[in-house]
């Protein structure tokens, strides 16, 4: 098939098009480089051995994805592309709603003017804010998302839904991802914060890289197996091939997905996993809690299994090196 990726250079986008290129799928990449690199393209087909189109275009410049539509017989769509940093998101509420549903409901009136009705769209566990029971299911629904980026991933969502109710002839599937984490094994391709990282994984490496000076783990209180926080931390190439097959073995109307291990692990755990598995000490405090985080939860990706013969195959130890691998290589 022709698929459009769209965020295709981005951290989870780019292994997706590993992915597809893999199973001979013809991929054709769509990124405003806000948070990607160009040059991710030649790693691309370094490690494929394939070539990737590319548009350097903005989804929010509707004409701009009318052209590629034009001259591009497209049978798919992936959707990455949009704004991902939490507390980002808390600062500059507008810019993530008008740039995440923007983009979003323009791609969707061209896809639906071209005739092109089959989408695979990238959300998040943080849509179930919170259950009330540690293992998500998908049947639980949506909740009280904690910030605007979480919101935009429930809207779209939502948006989503009402278009598939008012045209069912649109196959649509929502994957909403756990912790991804991890890089490609190759060390070519691999997670970019910019700044200083949020997020546990990217964090751990600068400090095992001695950029930054120490980890703070935030609460060792929590009702969990250590006190640490608990997350199912994902391999980002498990992820990649999840998103493969949503497409290969798409049903026909709107399903959702969880795209996880099944498996708590705890913030203790990784760090100590990542020492162990590459010989490095990683320093780290304890701190209080960050607020908005939650003690623990996981996926149930039973639904994934069953119907799209999905599951995760690397280990915690695959993630820790393989992440060490790239940020070695990109030091
Ligand atoms: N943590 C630390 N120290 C840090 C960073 C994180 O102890 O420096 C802890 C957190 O408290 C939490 C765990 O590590 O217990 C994971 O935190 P992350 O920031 O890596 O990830 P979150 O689970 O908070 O959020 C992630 C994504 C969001 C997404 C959400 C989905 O970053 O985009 O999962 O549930 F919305």
């Amino acid at each position: 098939m022709k698929i459009l990726v769209t965020g295709g250079l981005g951290f989870i986008g780019s292994h997706t098009c590993v992915e597809l290129a893999k199973q001979n799928h013809e991929v054709i990449i769509v990124d405003n480089l806000y948070n990607s690199k160009e040059e991710v393209i030649d790693k691309l087909k370094q490690i494929t051995g394939k070539s990737f189109k590319l548009y350097k275009y903005d989804l929010v410049e509707k004409e701009k994805i009318e052209e590629i539509f034009e001259s591009n017989e497209i049978d798919a769509v992936i959707h990455f592309a949009g704004y991902k940093a939490v507390g980002e998101s808390v600062k500059k509420p507008l810019m993530y709603y008008s740039n995440n549903l923007q983009s979003t409901i323009n791609l969707l009136e061209v896809m639906q003017k071209y005739d092109v009705k089959k989408l695979v769209f990238s959300s998040s566990a943080t849509v179930y804010g919170d259950p009330g029971n540690p293992k998500y299911v998908e049947e639980m629904g949506r909740g009280k998302t904690t910030n605007p980026y979480g919101t935009t991933k429930a809207m779209i969502e939502q948006i989503l839904e009402d278009l598939y109710a008012s045209d069912n002839s649109w196959d649509i599937s929502i994957l909403r991802y756990f912790n991804p984490v991890g890089a490609h094994e190759s060390g070519l391709i691999g997670e970019e914060p910019n700044g200083i990282p949020n997020n546990l994984m990217p964090y751990v490496m600068k400090v095992a890289a001695r950029k930054l000076e120490v980890l703070s783990i935030f609460g060792n209180d929590y009702p969990t197996v250590d006190g640490t926080g608990v997350r199912d931390f994902i391999h980002v190439v498990d992820l990649a091939k999840g998103h493969v097959c949503a497409l290969d073995k798409m049903k026909k109307g709107l399903n959702i997905y969880n795209l996880g291990s099944g498996k708590g692990v705890s913030v203790m755990e990784l760090v100590t996993t990542f020492e162990k598995v590459n010989d490095i000490k990683v320093n780290y405090k304890i701190v209080e809690r960050r607020p908005g985080d939650l003690p623990e939860y996981y996926a149930d990706p039973s639904k994934a299994l069953n119907e799209l013969g999905w599951k995760t195959e690397k280990t915690l130890e695959d993630i820790c090196r393989d992440s060490w691998n790239y940020e070695k290589n990109n030091m």
